[in-house]
């Protein structure tokens, strides 16, 4: 009798343990396939790939470099003011507009746009370019990234889901795209 008892209590905590493994294995596995999955669920939750107005085309004069900002597509009830992302937009033309990340091809720090020279500085290592986002001198390699951009019902869209990374090729306007140098 004790020893059936003995192979019940054994049993039973057996199936214990493979249940509490079974909840364990779950519970790390989920982030583990939430992550794997992002690349996918991302976008559709969270519009990465969707056009952001940055406002109405008479904010951005022809011939002026202007900063606008626009809000982060992904963003949590709890990034307050970060949510805001600035960038540099440059009316060429009326036609043609160029919309610069911020941040420099360097090292990441947000460049100025200095209109009495007509240049982008960044304050961190003296890093410069042109007006066009071209490198002009200092330690960056590469001229400002690029957002894609298109107008619509007069205002300037811009596909502001793709973070800029050392990877990306420069960038040229070329209608409405941002496209590989
Ligand atoms: S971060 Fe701009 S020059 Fe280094």
């Amino acid at each position: 009798m004790s020893q059936e008892n003995g192979m019940s209590r054994r049993a039973m905590l057996v199936k214990l343990g493979i249940f509490l493994n079974g909840a364990v294995g779950i519970f790390l596995a989920v982030p583990i396939v939430r992550f794997l999955l992002s690349p996918v669920t991302r976008e559709k939750k969270f519009g990465y790939e969707s056009w952001l107005s940055l406002g109405g085309l008479e904010q951005f004069p022809a011939g002026q470099t202007r900063l606008a900002t626009y809000r982060n597509p992904v963003v949590n009830a709890w990034d307050g003011e970060t949510d805001s992302i600035a960038c540099w937009v440059r009316n060429v033309d009326h036609k043609t507009f160029q919309v610069f990340a911020i941040n420099c091809a360097h090292l990441g720090c947000p460049v100025r746009w200095f209109p009495q020279s007509s240049l982008f500085m960044c304050p961190c290592h003296g890093g410069v370019y042109y007006q066009d986002g071209s490198r002009a001198s200092g330690p960056p390699e590469r001229g400002l990234f690029q957002y894609d951009y298109k107008v619509e019902d007069g205002k300037l869209l811009i596909k502001a889901g793709g973070m800029p990374t050392p990877g990306q090729p420069v960038a040229n306007k070329v209608e409405g795209k941002a496209t590989c140098a």
